[in-house]
């Protein structure tokens, strides 16, 4: 496994460009631990959450996220063990050009990790070349995600990050269709990073 990074930190601008969130006023369900964080597997079916073993955290599913899109598992022969069950499934987006997650229960004015993390894993047997497509946070551009960037290999995790601060209690995430695929995420994470209003805030 290859596991990369890239982080951009936002303009303050962001305050500015907030029409984005007007439209879709769907809200998770539960989806906050005691310290604020926000840990979804995407695709995630069978059931709503789960423990992860190793961090002790907890991730829920994302159908309460977003109202688009469809689950899958990566395949068979792309399952490993050692990996992040958090990678195992995923949800596309075949359909529409912006599909995005609702994030609701933020604290307007703090300031935020954001981790979206990719695995193709062949979830659709097509075992073609992984797509890609541009990620959004609200209606500020996050940046394309490349799925040839992190290796030609399916088996390849990608992983995003952002810090920013967000204006509203409630942030979407969306991926934009820009004619390279079906756009896809297998797991979204958020992380408030102001120690005084979460003393126990830590991003593991
Ligand atoms: C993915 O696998 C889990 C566990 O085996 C199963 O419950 C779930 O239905 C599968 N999801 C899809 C979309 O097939
Ligand atoms: C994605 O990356 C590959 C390899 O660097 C490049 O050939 C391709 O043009 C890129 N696609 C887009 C849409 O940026």
């Amino acid at each position: 496994m290859r596991n990369q990074c890239a982080s951009r930190t936002m303009a303050p601008r962001w305050w500015l460009l907030i029409l984005c969130l007007a439209g879709n006023e769907l809200h998770g369900r539960a989806q906050l631990d005691s310290r604020g964080f926000i840990n979804i597997d995407c695709g995630l079916q069978g059931e709503e959450s789960y423990v992860n073993d190793e961090t002790k955290l907890v991730y829920v599913s994302d159908a309460g996220f977003t109202n688009s899109g469809t689950p899958y598992n990566i395949s068979a022969e792309n399952y490993r063990p050692w990996r992040s069950r958090n990678v195992r499934s995923l949800r596309s987006f075949p359909d529409g050009v912006r599909n995005c997650y609702t994030l609701g229960s933020l604290v307007s004015g703090l300031k935020y990790l954001f981790r979206a993390t990719f695995l193709y894993g062949n979830y659709d047997g097509l075992n073609k070349r992984p797509a890609t497509f541009d990620l959004y946070i609200g209606v500020n551009f996050w940046m394309v995600v490349n799925m040839s960037w992190w290796g030609l290999d399916q088996d390849n995790t990608a992983t995003v990050e952002a810090i920013i601060v967000v204006p509203r209690d409630l942030v979407q995430v969306c991926l934009v269709n820009t004619g390279g695929g079906t756009p896809f995420i297998s797991g979204l994470e958020l992380r408030p990073l102001k120690m005084s209003l979460y003393p126990q805030a830590m991003v593991p």
